[in-house]
């Protein structure tokens, strides 16, 4: 069953039909101003921090499950009728519905009546503001009378706050209204220098501010006393729930359109300057008016919604390839690189599964993040990199996670997850071979955020290598920790208190669970250390990690391998964790992904067991399963991962994220037609058909598809806001089409079925143009290949010189 169906020309995914299993959502901003938005208009925005800057107000697990958002009612004046064109929250039976999710906007509406409406949502670059773009067009014979009510309710900023405390927070609302803009200043009456504000095109005929005037006691969204009796009451919220509506009226002739332009927006004032006249209660609006005047007007409008097509045109532009497979092409092109966008932005915060209250920027997704985004945004990236590393700490620790706001690593979690760590030697080395931007080695970083205790970044990125040797086990494996990468794997936790953090308890002294992924990853992370040494001619550093991932590597064969597989961790008692000697979790992905990837096993034959352990034992129709046989009780040993229900989430599910470590690893064996099946059976559009067993956006990966020991096997679950973006796009680009950044040029080596005649790819390396075609001679993976007409031995296209601006690449895969 599909919901919707792909536009690839316009670049948006379309939604016919207003149910679809779950809200399908779309995010509106990319730099400090956001939003979410479901495909019936729910979601809420903020300003820089889902958390502490939140200005509009959305119940999350609500039911319907989908209820709180952007909502405009259109009221027919001669029958009294009401609905809204997204549906939600009437949910009227609409003659056409229709929501274009595109790249950083929605267009959302249908007709009803004869009367089509359709609103346009987008934040423009360089503005804190949204545009809502109402264009409502008679198509009937008769001329028309109608009201529109815009709706908003504000939140009190934060967001944990603004749904807790209420003793306080119905006390504290405050609005002003002036010339018809609403303005919501909960708060700056006192410490806040920041207040929204609610713009209408038109000159409204009402306003409400107060929710329960609006709406009416006992009543809710789908009908809102004012509409219900078409005149707002023009209430002013002191305390309870400040909201922002405005009423327009508007007459149509048969066949008019209008459009009706709605602005809400964030705007702060100098801390001096915040009142006019000064010394009184009243917002200085002196510098809001002129932002305010000039997006109300559709020129303006058309303008902005032009130079945010530009934008997303020009970051996709940089890599855009042509194969056989259109799933492949969709979510390369488009789909994957928008989500990677998302993660970059926001992390794992603020999504239809996070609330943005529990979390801000993880060190460890981050880090990974980049992977996925750093050819877009290669300054934003310079600036994450820098920020992530000055919350490490001075041990080569990590902060687990920090607030976006504040930029400081949040104290309630901590740190100790042992992995976190290497991943910031995994992002920069992406960064530096996509940009060859070797001064960010150099910057002055601090750790903790402590002014004075600046260093190089190499030497945060050294003492991470430090750590982990710093911290090795009974087995000489690295320890593990709070957790690795699997957060749920909580080896030093043994909780038996109902609601207590897996991830921050510890109460085991930590000095013997070990981990045979960080093993891997740290083998991966001081390669690519001893590589940034060598060219900063360090050759005795490099020489030490070298040996140091020589060693590990040594480890990891003698005490991480099971027989067929690579074991996963020692637990406290110091037993095994994925071996064929458990009961139950006899096998994780992690380890098999991750230590083929980082070529642990390539030539004496294990890498190749362990893939086709993975291939028995792990896959299934609908990817890979994080372990098997899934955790059938509660381990007090091995904590969360054995909380979940078996074949969700890190019990037995299908994670998306390590998927393409799979992907990866099957390409450094040559596998071309695995690593593309596997790519396959998680890539989201190519699982559009199946919508009803999905049930997430078929545009954008899931963090989770549920596994074979869930009854609802093949379901996706968290949307969105996954290493799943990154870690995809990094394997499908970088791996199976193999067009990947080195320090020395862009390497070409696709890995590719047999199959597959050919491909090609436009690729944008440091400021030049790459045109990549590949074609097939052989079944093989080697590459013959001529640039600009000239025959190259190997597999790296040369940096060429100064000034050239295109390049052309022949390869011949044989
Ligand atoms: C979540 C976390 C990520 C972790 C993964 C596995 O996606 O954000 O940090 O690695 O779960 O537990
Ligand atoms: C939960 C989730 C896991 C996530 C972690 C973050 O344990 O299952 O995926 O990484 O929370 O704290």
């Amino acid at each position: 069953m599909k919901y919707g169906f792909f536009d690839d020309r316009r670049r948006e995914y379309v939604i016919t039909s207003p149910e679809t299993p779950l809200p399908w959502i779309n995010y509106l901003g990319c730099e400090a101003y956001f939003g979410i938005i479901s495909n019936t208009a729910g979601g809420y925005s903020f300003y820089r921090d889902a958390r502490l800057r939140r200005l509009t107000r959305y119940r999350y697990n609500n039911a319907p499950f989908d209820f709180g958002g952007r909502y405009i009612y259109v009221r027919d004046e001669a029958s009294g009728r009401f609905w809204s064109p997204s549906w939600q929250p009437t949910r009227h039976e609409a003659e056409k519905y229709s929501c274009r999710h595109g790249l950083g906007y929605s267009i959302i509406g249908s007709t009803y009546e004869g009367i089509g409406a359709e609103t346009l949502y987008f934040v423009p670059l360089g503005e804190n503001l949204e545009i809502w773009q109402v264009t409502v067009t008679n198509g009937g014979k008769k001329p028309r009378r109608l009201s529109l009510f815009s709706s908003v309710e504000f939140c009190l900023w934060d967001a944990q706050d603004d749904s807790t405390n209420f003793q306080r927070n119905f006390s504290t609302g405050q609005v002003e209204i002036n010339r018809g803009v609403i303005y919501h200043k909960t708060e700056y009456r006192e410490r806040r220098n920041h207040f929204a504000y609610f713009a209408c095109s038109e000159k409204p005929a009402g306003y409400d501010t107060q929710r329960d005037t609006f709406l009416g006691a006992y009543r809710s969204w789908d009908n809102p006393a004012a509409v219900e009796r078409g005149r707002s009451f023009n209430s002013v919220a002191n305390g309870w729930g400040p909201i922002g509506s405005h009423h327009v009226r508007l007459s149509l002739r048969p066949g008019e359109t209008r459009r009706v332009i709605f602005v809400l927006g964030y705007h702060e004032n100098p801390a001096g300057d915040k009142f006019d006249p000064p010394g009184s209660q009243t917002i200085n609006k002196k510098s809001v008016r002129p932002t305010i005047a000039r997006y109300v007007k559709p020129a303006a409008v058309d303008a902005a919604f032009e130079s945010l097509r530009q934008y997303w045109d020009r970051l996709l532009g940089l890599y855009q390839a042509k194969t056989p497979d259109r799933h492949a092409n969709r979510m390369v092109n488009i789909w994957n690189a928008y989500q990677c966008m998302a993660t970059f932005n926001m992390s794992r915060s603020a999504s239809f599964y996070e609330s943005g209250i529990g979390r801000g920027l993880g060190f460890r997704d981050s880090t990974q993040d980049l992977l996925g985004f750093v050819h877009m945004v290669p300054g934003r990236a310079r600036e994450r990199v820098l920020d992530l590393a000055s919350t490490q700490l001075e041990s080569g620790g990590a902060y687990h996670q920090y607030q976006p706001l504040t930029k400081r690593g949040n104290n309630d979690v901590g740190s100790n997850f042992n992995d976190d760590p290497l991943w910031l030697i995994v992002g920069v080395a992406a960064y530096l071979k996509e940009t060859g931007d070797w001064s960010i080695l150099d910057a002055p970083v601090p750790y903790d955020n402590r002014p004075g205790s600046e260093t190089p970044l190499f030497e945060h990125m050294q003492r991470s290598l430090r750590y982990t040797l710093e911290r090795l086990g009974p087995h000489r494996l690295p320890l593990i920790g709070r957790a690795d990468w699997n957060d749920c794997l909580n080896l030093n936790c043994f909780s038996e208190t109902p609601g207590e953090s897996f991830q921050t308890t510890t109460n085991k002294d930590g000095k013997v669970a070990e981990s045979v992924f960080i093993a891997g990853l740290f083998v991966l992370a001081a390669r690519e250390l001893a590589e940034i040494a060598l060219r900063r001619h360090l050759a005795s550093e490099a020489g030490e990690y070298l040996s140091a991932a020589a060693r590990m590597e040594e480890t990891v064969c003698a005490h991480g391998w099971d027989g067929q597989w690579f074991l996963r961790a020692y637990d406290d008692f110091g037993n095994k964790i994925g071996s064929k000697e458990c009961d139950e979790g006899k096998i994780f992905i992690e380890t098999q992904g991750f230590c083929v990837l980082a070529g642990i096993g390539l030539k004496d034959g294990m890498a190749q067991m362990a893939l086709d352990s993975v291939r028995k034992l792990l896959a299934t129709p609908h990817g890979i399963m994080l372990q098997q046989p899934a955790y059938s009780r509660y381990y007090l040993h091995l904590g969360e991962i054995s909380s979940y229900p078996p074949g969700y989430k890190e019990n037995a599910g299908i994670f998306c994220h390590n998927n393409p470590w799979v992907m990866i690893a099957e390409t450094m064996l040559g596998n071309g037609e695995r690593a593309l099946d596997y790519y396959l059976r998680i890539n989201p559009s190519a699982r559009e058909k199946i919508g009803s067993v999905h049930r997430c956006e078929p545009y954008v990966y899931a963090q989770m598809i549920a596994g074979k020991d869930a009854p609802t096997h093949g379901e996706a679950k968290n949307s969105w806001l996954t290493g799943t973006a990154a870690w995809n796009y990094y394997a499908v680009t970088q791996f199976i089409l193999g067009i990947r950044p080195s320090y020395g040029g862009l390497i070409v080596a696709p890995v590719v079925p047999a199959a597959w005649e050919g491909f090609s790819v436009r690729r944008e390396f440091r400021g030049v143009c790459y045109d990549i075609t590949v074609s097939r001679k052989g079944r093989g993976n080697s590459v013959h290949m001529t640039v600009d007409g000239r025959e190259v031995e190997g597999n790296v296209i040369p940096l060429p010189s100064a000034g050239v601006g295109r390049v052309a690449v022949n390869v011949l895969l044989s």
